[in-house]
């Protein structure tokens, strides 16, 4: 979603803006541009599509200027036009803006009737002519900018700019991500460690509420109530913000290949010397939520099966844009568990908050450890999968699956319910993952050559049982989201229900069906579709399809997997399917149209 670059720096600053928004592209944006003030004036540019139009538009019309903020955007209010695009100017000021303004409307009535009219149809607008209305009235840009934050619902991130003001920009978070970067006789803003990467590694993140005025000297940062604040300075691993592909074509295959090595990483972590150690005690516990959204969603789904057949805990699952408006009954006695990677997602971070006093401990399940999300819990439990690009979550969602395993294992021997011998087993199994993992990989060979017929359905259908349930619904979302094709995940048991109805010899069926207990159940299931000429793909183990491949459209051979480990595995498959499709359609695989990996609106 929208990133926000801010740089005073000691050279021509177009290009590094251009530089930092490259590294938020990665975000999801539809349009971006740039501002700079050149000795004393203010000018800007813009472009609607990727930053390659931007760079075009600098060719023919550059930018000079040691200072400036720059702006990739995803539509929210307005088209994504040149006009709608960031930074929005009015009189001296421009702005860039990541977040939602509320209370747009009414203020943008009462700037009209004081003559300042808008030319986007944008909430951030309202922004740079409140300021610049201010500024009209004699406000120097400092109290131009605060009593314009004071204006605002919402939620955002926000980078000022003024004309005549070649060494001063100031920020606000309130919401949205945004951090402070100290360079050497230069100082940045970004919404994120990663866009501020190239420039430094000594980092402030600045909390709810806060503003920032920046110099060349430094950052004076003030807190909500208005008192000077002092934050602390964290050193980033650069290392770990490194986005480059790695010698694949896209960052969703360098991601998808990761996954073994990031499992170690996270195995590593959670069970070192063969021993689970991890920061919770389960033992008091009568009752889990799990809140996320999407594919996290998904990993909440597979948790709920972990936690009550191994724990005996019962769970709820909720779409985090749903949970609070639904006002459910929370107590002290049970925990809330929140699922992100990116720690940014409006809804999850609103729910979050909605729990936070009424229930006994909120948890994190993170990829960011530095994010809103991760702050805000009690407990924080990084997932270690690295930074993630590819717009479509994969290896982060593999290593929530393991976290939440192995807070599962956890809950379970806190609880009595496993002896210690039961849980060094489950342990024990959970070494082999990543060489298993592996093995999954090879299934990209056979799917590779299964996409050029994928990619010319209209509709494709995945179906799972048990925890393979919430694998077929995300092997749906991932086709969907990446190729467009048409795509639903289904219970298999439920398929007789209603969605049996859109079988015919067009529509191909993803059966997800490891040999387990379950395992005869979904043939079943199996047969109904293809006895109406359904054609079934089916992904199972050796010993699955030696007894049930025969009549299939096309089979892929899994692993043998302990049961337990099955939702990890099965994900490989549901994630190279939609990988390969996608390559097949020619579709963006990174960046798919209208998406955003850091979703910070609601
Ligand atoms: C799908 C995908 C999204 C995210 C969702 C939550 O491939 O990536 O569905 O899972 O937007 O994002 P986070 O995990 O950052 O809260």
């Amino acid at each position: 979603m929208c990133g926000i670059i801010g740089i005073l720096g000691k050279n021509e600053v177009a290009p590094q803006l251009v530089e930092a928004l490259r590294r938020l592209e990665y975000r999801g944006y539809d349009s971006a541009g740039i501002a700079t003030v050149d000795g004393t004036t203010l000018d800007r540019r813009r472009a609607v599509g990727k930053l390659v139009n931007l760079s075009d538009v600098l060719v023919h019309d550059p930018l000079r200027g040691k200072i400036g903020i720059g702006h990739t955007r995803w539509a929210t209010h307005g088209a994504a036009t040149t006009l709608n695009a960031h930074p929005h100017r009015a009189g001296r000021v421009a702005v860039v803006h990541n977040g939602i303004i509320e209370n747009f409307r009414e203020l943008r009535e009462e700037l009209a009737a004081d003559g300042y009219a808008p030319e986007s149809q944008t909430d951030t607008e309202v922004v740079a002519l409140l300021a610049a209305r201010a500024m009209d009235r004699g406000a120097s840009p400092r109290d131009a900018a605060f009593s314009t934050i004071d204006r605002l619902e919402g939620a955002f991130a926000l980078a000022f700019l003024f004309d005549g003001e070649g060494d001063m920009m100031i920020g606000a978070r309130k919401g949205s991500p945004l951090a402070v970067g100290h360079g050497e006789g230069e100082m940045f803003l970004g919404s994120d460690a990663i866009a501020l990467a190239p420039f430094t590694n000594r980092i402030t993140y600045l909390e709810e509420g806060d503003r920032v005025i920046l110099t060349r000297e430094g950052a004076e940062i003030t807190d909500a109530s208005g008192r000077r604040a002092n934050r602390s300075l964290a050193r980033i691993d650069v290392g770990a913000t490194q986005i480059d592909k790695g010698g694949f074509r896209h960052f969703m295959a360098k991601e998808i290949a990761e996954q073994p090595a990031v499992l170690a990483d996270a195995l590593a972590r959670y069970v070192p010397g063969g021993k689970l150690d991890m920061p919770l005690d389960f033992s008091g516990v009568e009752r889990l939520t799990l809140v996320a959204c999407g594919t996290a969603h998904y990993a909440c789904h597979v948790a709920k099966y972990w936690f009550e057949q191994i724990a005996r805990l019962p769970v709820e699952i909720d779409i985090a844009s749903e949970f609070r408006y639904r006002d459910p009954v929370l107590t002290d006695r049970q925990w809330a568990i929140f699922v992100s990677q990116s720690g940014e997602t409006a809804d999850t971070l609103a729910a979050l908050r909605h729990a936070a006093e009424k229930v006994g401990k909120t948890v994190a399940v993170v990829n960011v450890p530095t994010s809103s999300i991760a702050r805000e819990v009690d407990v924080a439990l990084p997932i270690l999968a690295g930074v993630e690009v590819g717009v479509a979550s994969t290896k982060a969602f593999s290593c929530q699956l393991l976290v939440l395993l192995m807070m599962a294992l956890k809950a379970a021997h806190d609880r009595g319910i496993m002896n210690d011998a039961a849980l060094q087993a489950h342990l024990d199994d959970l070494r082999a993952l990543p060489g298993l993992m592996n093995q999954a990989m090879t299934t990209a060979d056979p799917i590779r050559g299964l996409a050029d017929d994928l990619a010319e359905a209209q509709d494709i259908l995945f179906l799972g049982r048990g925890p393979i349930y919430p694998l077929a619904l995300e092997g749906a979302l991932k086709l969907k989201e990446l190729s467009y094709i048409h795509a639903e995940g289904y219970a298999s048991g439920e398929l007789k229900h209603g969605p049996i109805a859109l079988i015919d010899a067009h529509v191909p069926v993803i059966v997800l069906a490891p040999r387990d207990a379950l395992f005869d159940k979904t043939v079943s299931n199996m047969q109904e579709v293809m006895a109406r000429h359904g054609r079934v793909l089916l992904i199972s183990d050796e010993t699955g399809l030696r007894e049930a491949g025969q009549d299939c459209w096309r089979t892929i051979r899994m692993p043998e997997v302990p049961s337990i480990l099955a939702p990890l595995l099965y994900a490989v498959p549901a994630q190279l399917l939609a990988y390969h499709t996608a390559v097949a359609k020619g579709t963006d695989v990174d960046q798919p149209r209208n998406l955003a990996k850091s979703v910070t609106v609601e």
